[in-house]
């Protein structure tokens, strides 16, 4: 089969199930992508439904939005991350986007500019590498470590930064790692941006969703030393993905990019992008003030109770170590060792034939940035993860070197 490079985890995602062995009787359980919804226990809560039902049903909201958002929207979400910032974000700093998908592509649209690049993490999210294509911006990939928790490698950043490096992207808490970054980290990442006048784009669309011993700090807390762009949604916290709610936000109290007239770019720009649905827009202020705290707390349980259940059960595979037990978000990175395997290439060939085999997706590293990795989504029914990492492991016992070893001493 041909080797798939460089393709974006929808792309391998939709090849890898395509490769599914119709003779299989198992159920297919993908740990592969990243929308929990795909499981019942990730449902959104009444409030959030009804808030949209609520404004659908006003026939209020049938009209255009403005480009950049809904002064109420726009209002609520200022207020919704100032409660955890040292200063008051105006309405003003808050532009609506369809998702955080778009907030990333306003971001590198507005950072573009002849000979610009930006810094972005490996592993990390295929989308900016995506955007950048697109818009002739260079990327250059700082490493995690996997041996401190995955945290940057600060001292890359000051060999990869130079007089055209524009900014560098964090995703924290992180996709794919689990990680969650201390105040202190976060600070030092601050420091570094200020040294090299870059500025720092902060996607935290995992807000929040924190479990492990790292409380959730954003990265606008920093934002008086470094100018910060914050991205954000609805999609991960609150659970519904497919709404496309987002958010790109100027975390810059001392007025950077209003000095720089970047805001009166930032609404042209915003002149082309279609926002999303205006009944969806409405409904946020309800959303963020009435949903309530227990409902966050549900979901957190359930995804501390299958990241752990998901790091016990990787003990019992050799082939798969998991080098930090996840934080927070919804995935994991484990090293595939390839060596205790008999007949497997790489990662691409490890989920293929685990795919065909066992009906179990998980997502080649190499989509992240990560040869001889492997992603796990977690954020599933504990059963079915139970169950998926129970087929891996008979796979890996098929496919291991040790089975040869019984074979031929039974023989
Ligand atoms: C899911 C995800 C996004 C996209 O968020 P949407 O709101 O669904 O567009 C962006 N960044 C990271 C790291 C993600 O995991
Ligand atoms: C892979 O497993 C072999 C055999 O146990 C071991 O010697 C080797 O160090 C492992 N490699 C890695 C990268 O962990």
């Amino acid at each position: 089969m041909e080797t798939p490079t460089n393709v974006t985890i929808k792309g391998i995602l939709g090849i890898l199930m395509a490769s599914l062995d119709e003779e299989n009787k198992k159920r297919v359980i993908s740990l592969g992508m990243g929308d929990p919804t795909a499981y019942s226990c990730f449902t959104t809560t009444d409030v959030v439904q009804d808030s949209v039902a609520q404004t659908l049903e006003s026939q209020k909201f049938n009209g255009y939005a403005p480009t950049i958002g809904l002064p109420q929207t726009r209002k609520a979400i200022s207020e919704y991350l100032s409660n955890d910032l040292p200063y008051t974000l105006s309405p003003d700093d808050v532009y609506i986007t369809a998702g955080c998908t778009q907030a990333i592509e306003v971001t590198i649209s507005i950072l573009a500019k002849p000979n610009a690049n930006i810094l972005v993490p490996k592993p990390g999210f295929p989308i900016y590498e995506l955007c950048a294509a697109f818009r002739n911006v260079e990327i250059r990939h700082y490493d995690l470590l996997p041996k401190k928790g995955w945290e940057v490698d600060l001292n890359a950043i000051d060999e990869l930064a130079d007089e055209n490096t524009v900014a560098i992207v964090i995703i924290n808490p992180g996709n794919p790692c689990g990680n969650v970054y201390s105040y202190q980290h976060l600070k030092k990442i601050a420091e570094a941006a200020k040294r090299h006048k870059i500025l720092v784009v902060a996607d935290e669309v995992y807000g929040h969703l924190a479990f492990g011993e790292n409380p959730f700090v954003p990265m606008g807390v920093f934002g008086s030393m470094v100018p910060v762009i914050t991205l954000g949604s609805l999609s991960k916290r609150w659970l519904v993905p497919g709404w496309r709610l987002g958010w790109f936000i100027t975390t810059d109290p001392n007025g950077i990019f209003k000095n720089a007239k970047t805001v009166e770019r930032l609404k042209k720009y915003f002149d082309i992008c279609g926002g999303p649905a205006t009944f969806i827009q409405a409904a946020v202020p309800r959303i963020l003030s009435d949903t309530k705290e227990v409902f966050f707390a549900r979901t957190i349980r359930l995804l501390k109770q299958s990241s752990d259940l998901c790091f016990e059960k990787l003990k019992g595979i050799p082939c798969l170590t998991c080098p930090q037990k996840p934080q927070g978000a919804m995935s994991v990175m484990v090293k595939l060792n390839v060596s205790l395997l008999k007949d497997i290439r790489d990662d691409i060939d490890f989920c293929f034939k685990l795919a065909k085999e066992e009906s179990v997706i998980l997502l080649p590293g190499l989509t992240v940035g990560l040869k001889n990795w492997v992603r796990i989504t977690f954020a599933a029914e504990p059963s079915s993860l139970e169950e998926a990492l129970d087929r891996v492991k008979s796979f890996y016992q098929r496919h291991s070197h040790q089975q040869k070893v019984q074979n031929d001493l039974i023989l």
